[in-house]
């Protein structure tokens, strides 16, 4: 072994294997293209390899190899398919493993749960030990179908799949995760050595330490946490590698001073910010680009989507916000429905059965409930009342904007005809359906007349019938 292979500038390659279909996921979609907390399993792997100093990522693709490439190419990964799935070995033969140079680890795209810094430790230990080919292995209280250690003198001697184990073998609980690290030479000279000996008639990759330790040549294990050799084979498997991920993250942004009333029912995506005491309720669904800043409060049963929450606004019960904007010190909701491309002003309210609609709504502006604003620019300090709408869709197929001034105040069950100017200081009379432009300082009032009649008794049925 010569060691100048353990330099730590040593290039690194990373090879994941994904071309699985993973039957027993039931869907159609290849299984690492499953969401764990919003991202699929395949690109939080890439991320941590990357994160890790990654050189470059070869992914193996098989099943829905399309679909793949279209999530892993943008992530530089370089994309190798492996025409039939004849194992482990046979798929890392696939990516062409003659072409590279310095360290390789080769990972399976199924286990979300591992983490930037297992992959550096991984690499350190391997740069630090002498061994030809580590294996990465986790200790579990319940090994279940997992790869077993099996050692020698307290020497790695082979992994043997549970398939292919003896009922004394299967008590190891000592067990192959799947991750290996070693050099390029290496796994070129001896990976064409591998033979299908085994109950599935495949290719194992975990064949190669048995054919390694036969020619002398120095195998170690790598001890990592169990959630490293956590992977995902079933919808169950998914769901609580999704769970375990959102407590995680709800853990992480407490140890950052957020208020999280229950960790164990929040759901806040990976690239979610949220800033030191702010508080976030139990049900509330953070997802993409969402920030909230500090002091904020979230309400149970939010969902914000790519949205900027500012500090000091509070996002009451049941609201749904999606590419939006709110200032500090707004009120939104209960109830509120924020489209994208609207931005409420700071210590504006928005409140109950409200929608906004790409609708810039002004500093202290209000509306408190059952409206419908739509492509329209309110102004600051303007009252907005009740059943208020903005008719922004025209029989043209059109979208058309209003806009209303500052100061103005708009009476209860209004329309606004879009395109439609209202101007500053303006009161709109109760009722009206607008549909000419209103100066400044005006009153617009624009409904038929009550009409009464005093002491009036119907004649006959037919008269009721017109009254
Ligand atoms: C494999 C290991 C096992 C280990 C376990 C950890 C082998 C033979 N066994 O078992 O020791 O404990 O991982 O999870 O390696 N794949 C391909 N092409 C193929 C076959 C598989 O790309 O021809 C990919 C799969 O998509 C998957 C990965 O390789 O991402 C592992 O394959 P899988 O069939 O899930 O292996 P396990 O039975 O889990
Ligand atoms: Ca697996």
């Amino acid at each position: 072994m010569a060691q100048s292979n353990k330099s730590s500038k040593d290039r690194l390659t990373a090879i994941l294997l994904a071309a699985g279909k993973g039957t027993r996921m039931n869907t159609n979609l290849p299984k690492v293209l499953h969401p764990v907390a919003g991202v699929p399993m395949i690109s939080r792997t890439m991320e941590a390899v990357k994160n890790a100093g990654a050189n470059e990522v070869r992914v193996v693709v098989g099943f829905g190899s399309d679909l793949v490439q279209n999530v892993v190419k943008p992530m530089e990964g370089i994309c190798f398919k492996q025409e039939a799935q004849k194992g482990t070995a046979d798929a890392v033969k696939s990516a062409q493993p003659e072409t590279i140079e310095g360290v390789v680890i080769i990972l399976n795209g199924d286990h979300p749960l591992l983490r930037e810094e297992d992959i550096k430790k991984i690499v350190s230990e391997f740069e630090n030990n002498s061994h030809d080919l580590c294996v990465v292995t986790s200790k579990l209280k319940k090994p279940k179908s997992f790869g077993r250690i099996v050692r020698h003198n307290g020497f790695l001697k082979a992994i043997v799949e549970a398939k292919d184990a003896s009922h004394e073998t299967l008590k190891i609980n000592e067990v192959n995760t799947g991750i290996y690290i070693t050099h390029a030479e290496i796994l070129n000279k001896n990976l064409s050595k591998i033979e299908p000996n085994n109950a599935q008639n495949e290719y194992y990759l975990t064949d190669i330490v048995s054919v390694l330790s036969d020619e002398g040549k120095s195998v170690g294990c790598i001890e990592a946490p169990s959630r490293v050799s956590f992977g995902v084979n079933t919808q169950a498997e998914l769901a609580k590698a999704t769970q375990l991920t959102f407590l995680k993250k709800a853990k992480d942004l407490m140890d950052e001073g957020v208020i999280v009333l229950d960790p164990n029912n929040i759901y806040i995506e990976d690239s979610v910010k949220v800033g030191m005491g702010a508080v976030l309720y139990p049900g509330v669904y953070l997802r993409g680009n969402t920030q909230v800043g500090s002091y904020s409060v979230i309400e149970p049963n939010c969902f914000i989507y790519n949205s900027q929450i500012a500090p000091g606004v509070v996002i009451k019960a049941m609201s749904h916000l999606e590419d939006s904007v709110v200032l500090l010190k707004a009120q939104v909701g209960p109830y509120a429905r924020l489209r994208p491309g609207s931005q409420v002003g700071e210590e504006a309210r928005i409140g109950n059965f409200v929608e906004l609609k790409n609708v810039k709504f002004g500093k202290g502006s209000k509306a408190g409930h059952l409206s419908y604003l739509g492509d329209a620019e309110i102004g600051e300090n303007v009252n907005i009342g009740c059943g208020t709408i903005t008719c922004n869709y025209a029989a043209d197929k059109k979208k058309y904007k209003t806009i209303i001034g500052d100061n103005t105040f708009v009476g209860s069950d209004s329309q606004f005809v879009a395109p439609i100017s209202v101007g500053k200081n303006v009161v709109i009379g109760s009722g009206s359906t607008i549909t000419k432009d209103v100066p400044d300082g005006s009153l617009a009032v624009a409904r038929s007349k009550q009409f009464v009649k005093e002491n009036y008794k119907p004649k006959s049925p037919d008269d009721t019938k017109d009254s």
